[in-house]
């Protein structure tokens, strides 16, 4: 075998992802929230990450403020960044998915292209995409980290929902509304759809 890069991928004799889902007792899956800041996508994600650990599925969570402290440390908010940040997410996210882990994102992601995007490197079978469809008042009125106010203020350029775009999903498997529903709620909902395709018996 010959290659012009003098690269020579080993994906062929490496143990195969079916496996590692026999190894695990499940089949791997990537949950790909998205939502404007605030709107809850953490806090779901942990709920969601603990519920599914009790009844021994490994997941692993894939957070936006803790990937942009290590791997995307050297990106913004621009457009290009972001889509840096969520490019590098996905092929990672397709390492942990490959592996058969249950792999749950939780990141702003705020347009359709972003999404399409780790949806295309992911795999569109592995891919469920969970709206937290939270509105702006009130991620707003919550200003958890204070970022809206300082956004208001100007103190923040290209902020997500008030100087930047975000684009609603037009198809999720799920919404979630937190501001209306109790996080009890959305995670049997979360449960009732995730559990079904993880399951490897
Ligand atoms: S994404 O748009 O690239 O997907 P990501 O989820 O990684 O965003 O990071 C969002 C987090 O970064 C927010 O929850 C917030 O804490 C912080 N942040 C800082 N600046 C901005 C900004 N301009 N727009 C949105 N979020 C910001």
């Amino acid at each position: 075998m010959s290659n012009e890069n003098n690269i020579y991928p080993i994906f062929d004799k490496t143990l195969q992802r079916s496996d590692r889902e026999k190894l695990l007792k499940q089949r791997g899956k990537m949950i790909w929230f998205t939502g404007l800041s605030g709107s809850g996508k953490s806090t779901l994600a942990i709920a969601l990450e603990r519920e599914l650990y009790e009844r021994g599925v490994l997941c692993q969570i894939l957070d936006g403020d803790n990937i942009r402290t290590g791997i995307n440390n050297n990106l913004g908010f621009s457009e290009a960044d972001r889509i840096e940040n969520i490019r590098r997410i996905a092929e990672v996210s397709k390492l942990f998915v490959n592996c058969g882990v249950v792999t749950i994102a939780a990141f702003i992601s705020p347009t359709t292209a972003i999404r399409n995007m780790a949806k295309q490197i992911i795999g569109e079978d592995d891919f469920m995409e969970i709206y937290v469809s939270t509105p702006i008042e009130e991620c707003e009125r919550r200003d958890v980290k204070g970022l809206y106010a300082k956004a208001r203020k100007g103190e923040i350029a290209n902020f997500t929902g008030i100087s930047s775009p975000f684009e609603a999903p037009e198809n999720p498997a799920l919404s979630l509304d937190t501001s209306v529903l109790p996080i009890e709620e959305s995670v049997k909902q979360l449960l009732d759809t995730i559990l079904p395709q993880i399951e490897n018996k």
